[in-house]
Protein backbone atom coordinates (compact mmCIF):
# COMPACT_ATOMS: atom_id res chain seq x y z
CA UNK A 1 0.00 0.00 0.00
CA UNK A 2 1.29 3.07 -0.74
CA UNK A 3 1.14 6.96 0.85
CA UNK A 4 -2.57 7.68 1.36
CA UNK A 5 -3.65 11.10 0.55
CA UNK A 6 -5.75 10.90 3.60
CA UNK A 7 -4.66 11.51 7.20
CA UNK A 8 -3.03 8.82 9.10
CA UNK A 9 -5.52 7.98 11.19
CA UNK A 10 -7.52 7.51 8.33
CA UNK A 11 -4.78 5.30 6.91
CA UNK A 12 -4.11 2.84 9.64
CA UNK A 13 -8.45 2.49 10.05
CA UNK A 14 -7.71 1.24 6.26
CA UNK A 15 -4.66 -1.48 6.90
CA UNK A 16 -6.99 -2.62 10.28
CA UNK A 17 -9.91 -3.55 7.54
CA UNK A 18 -7.53 -4.98 5.48
CA UNK A 19 -6.70 -7.38 7.91
CA UNK A 20 -9.99 -8.06 8.90
CA UNK A 21 -11.18 -8.90 5.88
CA UNK A 22 -8.37 -11.64 5.65
CA UNK A 23 -5.34 -10.05 3.96
CA UNK A 24 -1.94 -11.09 5.62
CA UNK A 25 0.57 -9.78 3.23
CA UNK A 26 1.23 -6.06 3.66
CA UNK A 27 3.53 -4.48 1.00
CA UNK A 28 5.27 -0.92 1.88
CA UNK A 29 8.19 0.99 1.73
CA UNK A 30 10.30 3.55 3.84
CA UNK A 31 10.03 5.90 0.91
CA UNK A 32 5.79 5.28 0.92
CA UNK A 33 5.84 7.15 4.23
CA UNK A 34 2.49 5.22 5.73
CA UNK A 35 5.24 2.70 8.04
CA UNK A 36 3.96 4.41 11.34
CA UNK A 37 0.51 3.83 10.72
CA UNK A 38 0.80 0.00 9.29
CA UNK A 39 2.97 -0.31 12.74
CA UNK A 40 0.10 1.02 14.70
CA UNK A 41 -2.66 -0.97 12.85
CA UNK A 42 -0.54 -4.62 13.23
CA UNK A 43 -0.40 -3.83 16.98
CA UNK A 44 -4.27 -3.06 17.54
CA UNK A 45 -4.79 -5.87 15.54
CA UNK A 46 -2.11 -8.22 17.44
CA UNK A 47 -3.70 -6.53 20.76
CA UNK A 48 -7.43 -7.39 19.91
CA UNK A 49 -6.36 -11.32 19.34
CA UNK A 50 -7.05 -11.01 15.76
CA UNK A 51 -3.46 -11.70 14.43
CA UNK A 52 0.10 -13.11 15.27
CA UNK A 53 3.04 -11.73 13.93
CA UNK A 54 3.67 -14.83 12.61
CA UNK A 55 0.48 -14.67 10.12
CA UNK A 56 1.87 -12.03 8.56
CA UNK A 57 4.35 -11.89 5.31
CA UNK A 58 5.30 -7.87 5.58
CA UNK A 59 7.45 -6.89 2.91
CA UNK A 60 9.39 -3.35 2.94
CA UNK A 61 12.04 -1.63 1.05
CA UNK A 62 15.16 -0.56 0.75
CA UNK A 63 15.08 3.04 -0.32
CA UNK A 64 17.52 4.12 -3.16
CA UNK A 65 19.27 6.63 -1.17
CA UNK A 66 20.83 3.81 0.82
CA UNK A 67 22.93 1.64 -1.18
CA UNK A 68 26.23 1.82 0.69
CA UNK A 69 26.95 -1.04 2.48
CA UNK A 70 26.49 1.14 6.04
CA UNK A 71 23.49 2.65 4.66
CA UNK A 72 21.47 -0.31 4.11
CA UNK A 73 20.93 -1.95 7.90
CA UNK A 74 19.97 2.05 8.56
CA UNK A 75 17.07 1.90 5.47
CA UNK A 76 15.80 -1.55 7.28
CA UNK A 77 16.30 -0.36 11.01
CA UNK A 78 14.37 2.41 10.34
CA UNK A 79 11.42 0.46 8.60
CA UNK A 80 11.57 -1.86 11.32
CA UNK A 81 10.97 0.78 14.41
CA UNK A 82 7.98 2.25 12.30
CA UNK A 83 6.59 -1.12 11.68
CA UNK A 84 7.04 -1.86 15.31
CA UNK A 85 8.36 -5.73 14.56
CA UNK A 86 11.95 -7.07 14.61
CA UNK A 87 11.78 -8.56 11.30
CA UNK A 88 10.33 -8.56 7.45
CA UNK A 89 9.33 -11.52 5.68
CA UNK A 90 10.72 -9.85 2.73
CA UNK A 91 13.12 -6.94 1.97
CA UNK A 92 13.13 -5.73 -1.70
CA UNK A 93 15.85 -3.82 -3.48
CA UNK A 94 14.27 -1.70 -6.57
CA UNK A 95 15.99 -2.43 -9.79
CA UNK A 96 15.01 1.79 -10.95
CA UNK A 97 13.40 4.65 -8.72
CA UNK A 98 12.94 7.88 -8.53
CA UNK A 99 16.89 9.43 -7.41
CA UNK A 100 16.46 12.47 -5.49
CA UNK A 101 18.02 15.85 -7.55
CA UNK A 102 19.75 18.70 -6.84
CA UNK A 103 20.24 22.16 -9.13
CA UNK A 104 18.08 20.06 -11.72
CA UNK A 105 20.17 17.07 -11.45
CA UNK A 106 19.82 13.62 -10.31
CA UNK A 107 22.02 12.35 -7.43
CA UNK A 108 22.20 9.21 -8.53
CA UNK A 109 24.73 7.13 -6.95
CA UNK A 110 27.13 4.74 -9.15
CA UNK A 111 27.09 1.59 -6.65
CA UNK A 112 26.86 -1.86 -8.00
CA UNK A 113 23.38 -3.03 -8.00
CA UNK A 114 24.95 -6.39 -7.36
CA UNK A 115 27.28 -4.63 -3.94
CA UNK A 116 23.78 -3.56 -2.83
CA UNK A 117 22.47 -7.17 -2.97
CA UNK A 118 25.61 -8.32 -0.83
CA UNK A 119 24.49 -5.89 1.81
CA UNK A 120 20.85 -7.64 1.14
CA UNK A 121 22.32 -11.21 1.96
CA UNK A 122 24.05 -10.03 5.19
CA UNK A 123 20.39 -8.32 6.20
CA UNK A 124 18.92 -11.79 5.33
CA UNK A 125 21.88 -13.37 7.49
CA UNK A 126 21.39 -11.38 10.53
CA UNK A 127 17.71 -12.45 10.83
CA UNK A 128 16.12 -9.35 10.07
CA UNK A 129 15.13 -10.18 7.03
CA UNK A 130 13.82 -13.37 6.36
CA UNK A 131 13.64 -13.27 2.37
CA UNK A 132 15.24 -10.96 0.05
CA UNK A 133 13.69 -9.84 -3.38
CA UNK A 134 13.90 -7.13 -6.11
CA UNK A 135 11.58 -5.39 -7.69
CA UNK A 136 11.64 -3.53 -11.46
CA UNK A 137 14.16 -5.76 -12.40
CA UNK A 138 14.62 -6.46 -15.59
CA UNK A 139 15.91 -9.90 -17.02
CA UNK A 140 18.90 -9.11 -17.50
CA UNK A 141 19.29 -7.42 -14.49
CA UNK A 142 18.00 -10.91 -12.92
CA UNK A 143 20.48 -12.88 -15.39
CA UNK A 144 23.33 -10.79 -13.89
CA UNK A 145 22.30 -11.17 -9.88
CA UNK A 146 21.70 -15.01 -10.48
CA UNK A 147 25.13 -15.31 -12.02
CA UNK A 148 27.30 -13.72 -9.04
CA UNK A 149 25.26 -13.49 -5.96
CA UNK A 150 25.14 -16.28 -3.24
CA UNK A 151 21.43 -16.08 -2.54
CA UNK A 152 19.49 -15.87 -5.44
CA UNK A 153 16.14 -13.64 -5.05
CA UNK A 154 12.80 -14.68 -4.12
CA UNK A 155 10.99 -12.32 -5.97
CA UNK A 156 10.54 -9.67 -8.44
CA UNK A 157 7.72 -7.25 -7.77
CA UNK A 158 6.80 -6.26 -10.83
CA UNK A 159 3.51 -4.31 -12.55
CA UNK A 160 1.69 -6.65 -14.20
CA UNK A 161 -2.05 -6.60 -15.88
CA UNK A 162 -3.53 -7.37 -18.99
CA UNK A 163 -2.41 -4.38 -20.87
CA UNK A 164 1.18 -5.22 -19.96
CA UNK A 165 1.32 -9.09 -19.83
CA UNK A 166 5.10 -9.45 -19.69
CA UNK A 167 4.83 -13.35 -20.85
CA UNK A 168 8.98 -13.31 -21.06
CA UNK A 169 9.34 -12.24 -17.44
CA UNK A 170 6.48 -14.77 -16.28
CA UNK A 171 8.36 -17.51 -18.13
CA UNK A 172 12.13 -16.36 -16.92
CA UNK A 173 11.11 -16.43 -13.14
CA UNK A 174 8.91 -19.64 -13.52
CA UNK A 175 12.32 -21.06 -14.68
CA UNK A 176 14.61 -19.77 -12.38
CA UNK A 177 12.15 -20.37 -9.29
CA UNK A 178 11.68 -16.86 -8.52
CA UNK A 179 8.54 -15.95 -7.49
CA UNK A 180 6.54 -13.10 -9.11
CA UNK A 181 4.17 -10.09 -7.30
CA UNK A 182 1.91 -8.11 -9.60
CA UNK A 183 1.44 -4.41 -8.98
CA UNK A 184 -0.89 -1.92 -10.15
CA UNK A 185 -3.33 -4.25 -10.86
CA UNK A 186 -6.21 -1.91 -12.12
CA UNK A 187 -3.79 -0.06 -13.92
CA UNK A 188 -3.19 2.44 -11.10
CA UNK A 189 -6.37 4.44 -11.94
CA UNK A 190 -5.71 6.63 -8.73
CA UNK A 191 -2.05 7.71 -9.63
CA UNK A 192 -0.80 11.32 -9.90
CA UNK A 193 -2.37 13.46 -13.09
CA UNK A 194 0.94 14.06 -14.26
CA UNK A 195 1.46 10.82 -14.82
CA UNK A 196 -1.39 10.15 -17.28
CA UNK A 197 -0.48 10.05 -20.76
CA UNK A 198 -3.26 11.87 -22.72
CA UNK A 199 -5.66 10.76 -24.43
CA UNK A 200 -3.98 7.79 -25.97
CA UNK A 201 -3.91 6.78 -22.47
CA UNK A 202 -5.53 3.82 -21.23
CA UNK A 203 -5.95 4.28 -18.36
CA UNK A 204 -9.75 2.53 -17.85
CA UNK A 205 -8.39 -0.92 -17.41
CA UNK A 206 -10.98 -1.52 -15.18
CA UNK A 207 -13.62 -0.19 -17.27
CA UNK A 208 -12.01 -2.31 -20.25
CA UNK A 209 -15.42 -3.85 -21.79
CA UNK A 210 -13.55 -6.79 -22.86
CA UNK A 211 -12.92 -7.70 -19.19
CA UNK A 212 -16.24 -6.40 -18.34
CA UNK A 213 -18.08 -8.68 -20.63
CA UNK A 214 -15.86 -11.54 -18.64
CA UNK A 215 -17.15 -10.56 -15.49
CA UNK A 216 -20.29 -10.42 -16.64
CA UNK A 217 -20.38 -13.92 -17.71
CA UNK A 218 -18.75 -15.00 -13.78
CA UNK A 219 -21.14 -12.65 -12.03
CA UNK A 220 -18.07 -11.07 -10.41
CA UNK A 221 -16.87 -7.53 -10.81
CA UNK A 222 -13.90 -6.33 -13.27
CA UNK A 223 -11.84 -5.97 -9.90
CA UNK A 224 -12.29 -9.73 -8.99
CA UNK A 225 -11.12 -10.76 -12.40
CA UNK A 226 -8.37 -8.32 -12.76
CA UNK A 227 -7.32 -10.32 -9.63
CA UNK A 228 -7.93 -13.63 -10.56
CA UNK A 229 -6.15 -13.09 -13.66
CA UNK A 230 -2.96 -13.58 -11.74
CA UNK A 231 -3.98 -15.73 -9.27
CA UNK A 232 -4.67 -18.17 -12.02
CA UNK A 233 -1.47 -17.73 -13.17
CA UNK A 234 0.29 -18.38 -10.07
CA UNK A 235 1.52 -14.71 -8.72
CA UNK A 236 0.87 -13.24 -6.13
CA UNK A 237 -0.83 -9.91 -6.46
CA UNK A 238 -1.10 -6.75 -4.42
CA UNK A 239 -4.20 -4.54 -5.04
CA UNK A 240 -4.59 -0.92 -3.38
CA UNK A 241 -7.88 0.34 -1.87
CA UNK A 242 -8.89 2.67 1.33
CA UNK A 243 -12.28 2.10 0.65
CA UNK A 244 -13.58 -1.12 3.36
CA UNK A 245 -15.99 -2.29 0.14
CA UNK A 246 -13.46 -2.41 -2.30
CA UNK A 247 -11.00 -3.94 0.20
CA UNK A 248 -13.42 -6.54 1.05
CA UNK A 249 -14.77 -7.10 -2.73
CA UNK A 250 -10.98 -7.52 -3.57
CA UNK A 251 -11.15 -10.52 -1.37
CA UNK A 252 -13.46 -12.23 -2.79
CA UNK A 253 -11.76 -13.96 -5.85
CA UNK A 254 -11.29 -17.79 -4.84
CA UNK A 255 -14.98 -18.86 -5.78
CA UNK A 256 -14.47 -18.85 -9.46
CA UNK A 257 -12.18 -19.67 -12.43
CA UNK A 258 -11.43 -17.99 -15.42
CA UNK A 259 -11.71 -20.00 -18.41
CA UNK A 260 -8.15 -21.12 -20.94
CA UNK A 261 -10.84 -18.82 -23.15
CA UNK A 262 -11.36 -15.57 -20.64
CA UNK A 263 -7.55 -15.95 -19.71
CA UNK A 264 -6.68 -15.90 -23.77
CA UNK A 265 -8.85 -12.63 -24.03
CA UNK A 266 -7.37 -11.02 -21.22
CA UNK A 267 -3.89 -11.69 -22.37
CA UNK A 268 -5.17 -10.19 -25.72
CA UNK A 269 -5.39 -6.74 -24.34
CA UNK A 270 -1.79 -6.49 -24.01
CA UNK A 271 -0.40 -3.27 -25.24
CA UNK A 272 2.95 -3.05 -23.36
CA UNK A 273 1.31 -0.02 -21.61
CA UNK A 274 3.06 1.07 -17.85
CA UNK A 275 1.20 2.77 -15.51
CA UNK A 276 3.83 3.16 -13.28
CA UNK A 277 6.31 5.50 -15.70
CA UNK A 278 8.45 6.35 -13.07
CA UNK A 279 10.80 3.08 -13.41
CA UNK A 280 11.36 4.13 -17.29
CA UNK A 281 11.46 7.74 -16.16
CA UNK A 282 14.51 6.77 -13.36
CA UNK A 283 16.73 4.75 -15.16
CA UNK A 284 19.89 5.65 -13.24
CA UNK A 285 23.71 5.91 -13.62
CA UNK A 286 23.60 3.04 -11.27
CA UNK A 287 22.12 0.77 -13.59
CA UNK A 288 24.04 2.01 -16.43
CA UNK A 289 27.56 2.25 -14.79
CA UNK A 290 27.37 -1.24 -13.32
CA UNK A 291 26.48 -2.79 -16.38
CA UNK A 292 28.56 -0.93 -18.55
CA UNK A 293 32.04 -2.97 -17.55
CA UNK A 294 30.44 -6.25 -18.19
CA UNK A 295 28.40 -5.24 -21.60
CA UNK A 296 31.91 -4.18 -22.77
CA UNK A 297 33.27 -7.53 -22.89
CA UNK A 298 29.92 -9.14 -23.88
CA UNK A 299 28.22 -8.85 -27.54
CA UNK A 300 24.79 -8.90 -28.86
CA UNK A 301 21.46 -8.55 -26.88
CA UNK A 302 23.66 -7.42 -23.66
CA UNK A 303 25.23 -4.51 -25.29
CA UNK A 304 21.98 -3.39 -27.22
CA UNK A 305 20.08 -3.61 -23.78
CA UNK A 306 23.00 -1.35 -22.24
CA UNK A 307 22.88 0.85 -25.02
CA UNK A 308 18.98 1.48 -24.72
CA UNK A 309 18.97 2.16 -20.88
CA UNK A 310 21.71 4.84 -21.93
CA UNK A 311 19.73 6.01 -24.47
CA UNK A 312 16.28 6.13 -21.95
CA UNK A 313 18.64 7.36 -18.83
CA UNK A 314 18.83 10.58 -21.08
CA UNK A 315 15.58 10.78 -22.58
CA UNK A 316 13.65 10.81 -19.59
CA UNK A 317 16.34 12.97 -17.06
CA UNK A 318 13.48 15.27 -18.16
CA UNK A 319 10.25 13.89 -18.05
CA UNK A 320 11.04 12.84 -14.49
CA UNK A 321 10.95 16.22 -13.77
CA UNK A 322 7.36 16.17 -13.22
CA UNK A 323 7.72 13.82 -10.46
CA UNK A 324 9.74 15.58 -8.25
CA UNK A 325 8.76 17.78 -5.70
CA UNK A 326 11.19 20.06 -3.11
CA UNK A 327 11.21 18.13 0.01
CA UNK A 328 9.80 19.00 3.08
CA UNK A 329 13.43 19.08 4.75
CA UNK A 330 15.67 20.31 2.43
CA UNK A 331 16.13 22.22 -0.67
CA UNK A 332 16.72 18.49 -2.31
CA UNK A 333 13.88 17.57 -4.59
CA UNK A 334 12.37 13.84 -4.03
CA UNK A 335 9.53 11.64 -5.67
CA UNK A 336 7.81 12.18 -2.56
CA UNK A 337 7.82 15.53 -0.86
CA UNK A 338 6.53 14.61 2.33
CA UNK A 339 9.25 11.81 2.95
CA UNK A 340 12.01 13.40 5.50
CA UNK A 341 15.55 13.32 4.47
CA UNK A 342 17.86 10.80 5.29
CA UNK A 343 20.60 12.65 3.28
CA UNK A 344 22.88 13.04 6.16
CA UNK A 345 22.92 9.20 6.09
CA UNK A 346 23.64 8.38 2.58
CA UNK A 347 26.38 8.47 0.26
CA UNK A 348 24.91 10.54 -2.80
N1 LIG B 1 7.39 -1.81 -6.53
C1 LIG B 1 6.92 -0.76 -7.15
O1 LIG B 1 7.65 -0.06 -7.89
C2 LIG B 1 5.47 -0.41 -7.00
C3 LIG B 1 4.91 0.59 -7.82
C4 LIG B 1 3.57 0.88 -7.69
C5 LIG B 1 2.79 0.20 -6.77
N2 LIG B 1 3.34 -0.76 -5.97
C6 LIG B 1 2.52 -1.48 -4.95
O2 LIG B 1 1.32 -1.96 -5.53
C7 LIG B 1 0.18 -1.46 -4.83
C8 LIG B 1 -0.99 -1.24 -5.77
O3 LIG B 1 -0.61 -0.43 -6.87
P1 LIG B 1 -1.39 0.91 -7.32
O4 LIG B 1 -1.97 1.60 -6.17
O5 LIG B 1 -0.46 1.61 -8.22
O6 LIG B 1 -2.54 0.43 -8.26
P2 LIG B 1 -3.89 -0.45 -8.25
O7 LIG B 1 -3.97 -1.37 -7.10
O8 LIG B 1 -3.93 -0.97 -9.64
O9 LIG B 1 -5.01 0.67 -8.14
C9 LIG B 1 -5.45 1.23 -6.94
C10 LIG B 1 -6.72 1.99 -7.26
O10 LIG B 1 -7.76 1.07 -7.63
C11 LIG B 1 -8.94 1.39 -6.93
N3 LIG B 1 -9.65 0.15 -6.56
C12 LIG B 1 -9.24 -0.79 -5.67
N4 LIG B 1 -10.14 -1.79 -5.60
C13 LIG B 1 -11.15 -1.46 -6.44
C14 LIG B 1 -12.37 -2.10 -6.79
N5 LIG B 1 -12.72 -3.28 -6.27
N6 LIG B 1 -13.18 -1.49 -7.69
C15 LIG B 1 -12.81 -0.30 -8.24
N7 LIG B 1 -11.67 0.35 -7.96
C16 LIG B 1 -10.85 -0.22 -7.05
C17 LIG B 1 -8.52 2.11 -5.67
O11 LIG B 1 -9.50 3.07 -5.32
P3 LIG B 1 -10.23 3.03 -3.88
O12 LIG B 1 -9.17 3.34 -2.86
O13 LIG B 1 -11.26 4.09 -4.03
O14 LIG B 1 -10.82 1.66 -3.71
C18 LIG B 1 -7.23 2.81 -6.10
O15 LIG B 1 -7.52 4.07 -6.62
C19 LIG B 1 0.70 -0.21 -4.14
O16 LIG B 1 -0.05 0.11 -3.00
C20 LIG B 1 2.13 -0.58 -3.80
O17 LIG B 1 2.14 -1.31 -2.58
C21 LIG B 1 4.67 -1.08 -6.08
Amino acid sequence: MQEQSAGSFFFQGAVEAAIAAGYRHIDTAYSYNNEVDIGKALCSKTKQGIIRRQDMFIVSKLWCTHHAPEDIPVCLNKSLKDLQLDYLDLYLKMGDELFPKKDGKMLTCDIDYVDVWRGMEALQASGKVKSIGVSNFSILQLKRLLALCRVPPAVNQIELHPYLVQTDMIEFCKSKNIALTAYSPFGSPARPPELFRGDTDPHKLLEDPVVADIAKKHRHSPAQVLLRYHVQQGIAVIPKSDKPHHILENTKMFDFSLTEEDMRALRGLDRGWRACIADCCSVSQNQVSSILPLCLRLPGEWREQTAHWIDEYHKHQQASDQLHTVCCTCSITHCNSSVPCLHNNNRI
